[in-house]
């Protein structure tokens, strides 16, 4: 492999040199010889004495490209990380050094006066120190750089990946299967362990263009149904951590028998791709095939490792009444294994990834969170249930979502109305800052093993506590605790919350649920999402015990078909 320069240029602080150093162990650990010229270590040896006059800066950025450039003509990687604040005498390097690959650290300078480790703003802005790049000296940014890295939006990860990606994509360097779902060390503690250890989040960094999309081009298609596509998703925001992929016959079998991946690691549901015999008929072991949506566009690719029929029937450890595992069965007629990396991640701008949502629980200063995967619109009951957990833990996750389409769901609000219902009810009855509202993507609705995944979900997103409303889950609270009994103590990292549905008390005058109230039904109040929203539609007022008027409110003026 010839060598190549990366260029890194950008204001004092904008992390050239961090990523640079995180880019040269990378590149190392693929087997690139790499040289780093750091711009402040090269300014006390190639260019000691040399000031920040504009005649110095070319001086001290042209010694560096010449460097740069041997470095590279040796067939190894030069990394350099001065601020070259100059367009042309950084244009002069491109058009002297072959393989030349610019990437702009862009962050404002608010944001650099802010963080200012060196306290150098501080002082620029004292008027301490003059002809402070990007104070009072220029800065010229590039024009069209290779790569833009936003550090004082993005993570250092996510730049570091970004750069890397467009590394590969110019064929530069190797690329390697691990650039997706890496582990995130530093979203782990203080908050919990994702599940089996790891976030595998199955997103690349961006979609194949050039040669490898020429590639995939001639692979094989799967075309992807609604709950496998969703579960591409889920695979590319690390919600299913730690499956890298689709279940092969060795885990299918294994988490229908047992409950447990092949590898031991509790897991409650297979997680299935099915295609056609005519399908599977094309597919070999080891290949590559990528993965349609349902609107054609190609979101993924699989590299497939097994391709096998689901058996007819099986027992659970659930006994009789295991309405996820005969649905797994029906699974096929034949069913696709192996990992997926997902380039086109179908979701939407609320659908918060696992990063995400860990990022903003320590934002918030939140070590414990009790999430809840809320398929029904914000009633009191659930408000209540919420509270209940918010009792004992630092902080609520609210992930608003859908049930799966087909499933036999009566006319139900959409998402974005039911994000507006959980908003307005946050915004008025939680402590707000306590609170973490995503989207969600749709989910399926199922029995005790589902609400052990909804549980595994909401660990790998960072909670502590998962809150499961029984009314939910076929089978109920007594349905879902059967299944988490399943496993020893502690296995999983993560809280079950198990409730009843709640209710309002005539004989209490507050909420409650059926473990908690006196009296029979009769007492009652509640209705379904389905009867507040016939009720909507026929122009009538939910009761206030069982909807605040807020969120009746958002639900009377919003178009029930919006996206
Ligand atoms: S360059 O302009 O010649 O490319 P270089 O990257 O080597 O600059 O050095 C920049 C570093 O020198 C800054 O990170 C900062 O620590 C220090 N520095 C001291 N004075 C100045 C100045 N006037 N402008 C910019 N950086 C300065």
């Amino acid at each position: 492999m010839s060598g190549f320069v990366v260029w890194f240029t950008g204001l004092s602080g904008a992390g050239k040199s961090t990523l640079g150093a995180l880019l040269a162990a990378e590149l190392r650990t693929r087997g690139v010889h790499v040289e780093v010229l750091d711009g402040d270590e090269v300014r006390t040896h190639l260019s000691k004495g040399l000031g920040f006059s504009r005649e110095d800066r070319d001086t001290n950025v042209r010694r560096i490209g010449f460097v740069a450039k041997l470095v590279a003509r040796s067939g190894a990687c030069a990394i350099t990380g001065a601020i070259s604040p100059f367009r042309a005498i950084r244009d002069e390097q491109r058009a002297q050094i072959e393989r030349f690959v610019e990437v702009y650290c862009s962050a404002s300078i608010d944001a650099l006066a802010d963080r200012d480790p060196k306290g150098l703003y501080r002082k620029a802005l004292a008027g301490e120190i003059k002809g402070f790049t990007g104070i009072d000296d220029p800065y010229e940014p590039p024009a069209s750089p290779e790569v833009t890295v936003y550090t004082d939006r993005e993570s250092k990860e996510e730049s570091l990946a970004r750069i890397v990606a467009r590394l590969e994509e110019l064929g530069y360097v190797p690329a390697l299967k691990r650039s997706v779902g890496r582990v995130r060390a530093h979203l782990r503690p203080p908050l919990g362990r994702p599940h089996g250890g790891e976030l595998r989040i199955r997103a690349t960094p961006s979609a194949p263009r050039g040669q490898l999309a020429e590639y995939l081009r001639s692979k094989p298609v799967i075309d992807l149904d609604a709950e496998a596509e969703i579960d591409v998703a889920l695979f590319a925001t690390g919600a299913l951590s730690p499956l890298r992929g689709f279940f092969g016959e060795k885990d299918f079998l294994r988490v229908a028998r047992e409950m447990r991946l092949e590898n031991g690691l509790a897991w409650p549901m297979p997680i299935t791709l099915p295609v056609s015999e005519e399908v599977a008929g094309g597919l070999r072991i080891g290949a590559i095939a990528t993965l349609r949506a349902r609107d054609g566009r190609t979101v993924a690719m699989i590299e497939v490792n097994d391709v096998y029929r689901p058996p007819t029937s099986l027992a659970s450890p659930l006994g009789e009444e295991d309405p996820d595992l005969a649905r797994a069965l029906t699974r096929g007629p034949v069913l696709v294994g192996g990992e997926v990396s997902v380039f086109e991640p179908n979701t939407g701008p609320s659908v918060h990834g696992v990063g995400t949502t860990r990022r903003m629980f320590m934002a918030r200063g939140l070590t414990t969170v009790a999430g809840i995967r809320a398929r029904s619109l914000p009633r009191r009951a659930e408000e209540h249930l919420a509270k209940v957990a918010l009792e004992i833990t630092g902080g609520l996750w609210v992930q608003a979502i859908e049930a799966l389409e087909g499933d036999g769901e009566p006319e139900a609000a959409s998402l974005s109305m039911r994000l507006r219902s959980h908003e307005v009810l946050v915004e008025r009855y939680f402590p707000a800052e306590r609170v973490v509202l995503s989207a969600g993507l749709p989910a399926r609705r199922g029995g005790g093993r589902q609400a052990v995944l909804d549980a595994i979900v909401c660990q790998n997103h960072g909670c502590s506590h998962a809150i499961l409303v029984g009314s939910t889950y076929a089978g109920g609270v007594s349905g879902a605790e059967r299944a988490f009994r399943v496993y020893a103590p502690g296995e999983l990292g993560v809280v079950p919350l198990c409730f009843e549905d709640a209710f309002h008390s005539t004989r209490t005058n507050s909420m409650a649920t059926s473990r908690s109230a006196p009296g029979d039904a009769s007492t009652w109040i509640t209705l379904t999402e389905a009867e507040i929203l016939a009720m909507i539609a026929r122009g009538e007022a939910p009761p206030p015990e069982v909807l605040r008027p807020e969120v009746f409110e958002v639900l009377a003026a919003g178009p029930r078909s919006q996206p």
